[in-house]
């Protein structure tokens, strides 16, 4: 366990850690699953989370028992994305998450070095929303990666533009694909949600205002 030691470094997933957009995601797959007619279910978007765009819609035709030809699932792709967006454009710097600025504030006193680790292609475009780009070194999103969560690329691209190892990095992350991520890039793995819905985490808060009371002080 890496865990018990002081870390140089920070690395933030972005949807449903920084900003609930996980929740504008499972709308935007809901009304796409709703046209291959499947429901799909908040359960059935815990598989969904940190998963990239692509093999998200993998997943929908697989729960939605479908195969379909290329170009609708292009167009499907699309679709998704343009609804996303559109949701999106009400995001303002008060939908950052409670205790966020607070904990990204306490890392740059400490000249803790932060940056980013999102499987999302739309990465920058919520930075600009939420105005926070000024707090992070490293911006590793979907656009800089070959392999999705649970590939460990995205953190260990982070780790290296930071200038730092991975044991030197936490993990903040709200999906099991990215604990598992974080994990297997040897990084220490903060949970954000149930625990019930994380295995193999080296701590779980349900969200950053206890979390910055309790477990910055002891990882930084
Ligand atoms: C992850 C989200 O951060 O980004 C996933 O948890 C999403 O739900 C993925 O599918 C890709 O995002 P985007 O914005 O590139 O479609
Ligand atoms: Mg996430």
């Amino acid at each position: 366990m890496n865990a018990n030691h002081k870390h140089q470094g920070a690395l933030f997933d972005l949807d449903g850690v920084l900003v609930d957009t996980a929740h504008y995601h499972f709308l935007a797959w809901k009304k796409i699953a709703s046209k291959l007619d499947y429901d799909l279910k908040r359960e059935d978007n815990e598989q969904l989370k940190g998963v990239s765009r692509i093999d998200s819609l993998k997943k929908i035709l697989s729960l939605a028992g479908k195969t379909i030809e290329a170009p609708l699932f292009g167009q499907l792709l699309e679709q998704k994305n343009e609804d996303y967006l559109n949701a999106v454009k009400q995001i303002t710097p008060a939908d950052l998450l409670p205790g966020v600025r607070e904990a990204l504030e306490f890392l740059k006193e400490r000249n803790i070095k932060i940056g980013l680790g999102s499987a999302s292609k739309n990465a920058l475009i919520i930075f600009d929303r939420l105005q926070i780009t000024h707090y992070f070194k490293a911006l590793i999103d979907g656009n800089s990666v070959q392999h999705s969560k649970p590939h460990p690329e995205v953190f260990l691209k982070g780790a290296q533009a930071l200038g730092l190892t991975p044991a030197d990095c936490v993990v903040f992350e709200d999906s099991q694909a990215g604990i598992t991520a974080a994990k297997t890039g040897g990084m220490t793995a903060v949970a954000l949600g149930e625990p019930f819905l994380f295995t193999d985490m080296d701590y779980c808060y349900p969200n950053f205002n206890v979390l910055n009371l309790e477990l910055l002080p002891i990882l930084f």
